[in-house]
């Protein structure tokens, strides 16, 4: 199907564009009162996780709400330990819950083996396939799933945590385990990356949402080892790799095949362009919270983050998930000033 508008995918190829592409991360969800409503007449966020229709509906809103460059299929990173046999709940205002976790080698021979991984996640594939139906070529649709380490995070700790001490406990304690298992989840999730482009999706990123908790050498044996191997074998459409926190990894990020690197936004831009080169894209780094600001203010911290680029290279996101009690028209302002602002080169 032809796209009436690729702006976001000329850019991650560093081809030329009229105006910078701008979505944003978690664009789909709670702050928008339409998500909220989809949400409110299902059991939960597994149900419409796992509803293809639903998801295609959610993933649309901000496409035809908000005006953005691109759309990112509704689903969670969290499926992928699911389909490995770790069953996960969102448990209200507390985040992800595992009963299960990964701490040992008995445990880890207790996940399931031999998965069809793109068969248990047949919802997504599913879900890719009617949205873009729907979307008609409107935009691209962006696939993703957690990078590696993230996903070890979440298998090991079994919840959301500030330090993921146990997770990271295991990297001194049982390197051989850690491995073991960052290479089953490395390998579901190529092939789960591969099902989503093959149902459609434009573009995929993967998030290492706790690259910085590690240290660098670490983050290079436990985290970028890994994030490679993906990259590596995804060559059917661009790849935007985005390690939250990894500002001393940044430079090893961005040699590894991949088309664009998110910045979260304590990176400064022009310092890790120098770092980066002029061979990537660069995505982000408004801080989510700068969207609480009034409106004239959203607008002239937009205009001075896009004053800072010194190319076409970028795609405008924040530099993480936009907050969920933040004003959808500020969301608004935010993606205007960025529609109307003139490249300079
Ligand atoms: O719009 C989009 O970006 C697409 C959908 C999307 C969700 N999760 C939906 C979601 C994406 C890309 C994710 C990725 C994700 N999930 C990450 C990586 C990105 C990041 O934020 O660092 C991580 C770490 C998760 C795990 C996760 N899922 C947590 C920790 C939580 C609870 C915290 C929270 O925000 O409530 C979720 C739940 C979740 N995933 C929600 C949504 C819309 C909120 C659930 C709800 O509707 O109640």
């Amino acid at each position: 199907m032809n796209l009436q508008n690729d702006l976001i995918l000329r850019a991650a190829r560093g081809e030329s564009i009229e105006r910078y592409p701008v979505w944003l991360m978690r664009q789909a969800g709670r702050i928008l009162p339409e998500y909220r409503a989809v949400r409110a007449s299902l059991s939960g966020f597994k149900e419409l996780v796992e509803t293809p229709e639903r998801a295609a509906e959610v993933t649309i809103q901000p496409v035809d709400i908000l005006g953005v460059d691109a759309a990112i299929i509704f689903s969670d990173i969290l499926v992928v330990p699911e389909a490995m046999g770790l069953e996960y709940q969102m448990v209200e205002k507390k985040g992800p819950w595992f009963e299960k976790t990964v701490r040992s080698k008995e445990q880890l021979d207790l996940l399931d083996k031999d998965i069809d991984i793109v068969d248990r996640l047949s919802y997504v594939t599913e879900a890719i396939k009617i949205t873009n139906k729907e979307l008609n070529g409107r935009v691209p649709l962006i696939g993703f799933a957690g990078a590696p380490w993230t996903i070890f995070c979440y298998m090991t700790e079994g919840q959301g945590s500030k330090t993921f001490s146990e997770s990271r406990k295991i990297l001194y304690t049982n390197p051989t385990l850690a491995h073991e298992l960052l290479n089953r989840i490395t390998d579901v999730t190529v092939q789960y990356l591969k099902a989503q482009i093959k149902a459609g999706a434009h573009m995929v990123q993967v998030f290492d949402s706790w690259a910085g908790i590690l240290g660098t050498e670490q983050y290079a044996e436990f985290g970028l080892k890994y994030i490679e191997k993906i990259a590596s074998q995804i060559d059917e459409v661009p790849v935007t790799l985005f390690s939250k926190g990894a500002y001393a990894s940044m430079e090893a990020l961005a040699a590894l095949p991949c088309n664009t690197v998110g910045l979260d936004w304590n990176m400064d831009m022009q310092t890790i362009r120098n770092v980066v080169g002029e061979t990537r894209t660069l995505q982000g780094n408004l801080d989510p919270c700068a969207l609480y600001a009034s409106h004239s203010e959203v607008e002239k911290r937009t205009n001075n983050m896009l004053d800072s680029f010194k190319s076409q290279r970028h795609i405008v996101n924040l530099g993480h998930g936009v907050y969920p009690d933040v004003d959808p028209e500020k969301v608004k302002t935010f993606i205007q000033t960025v529609k109307s602002y003139e490249i300079q080169y």
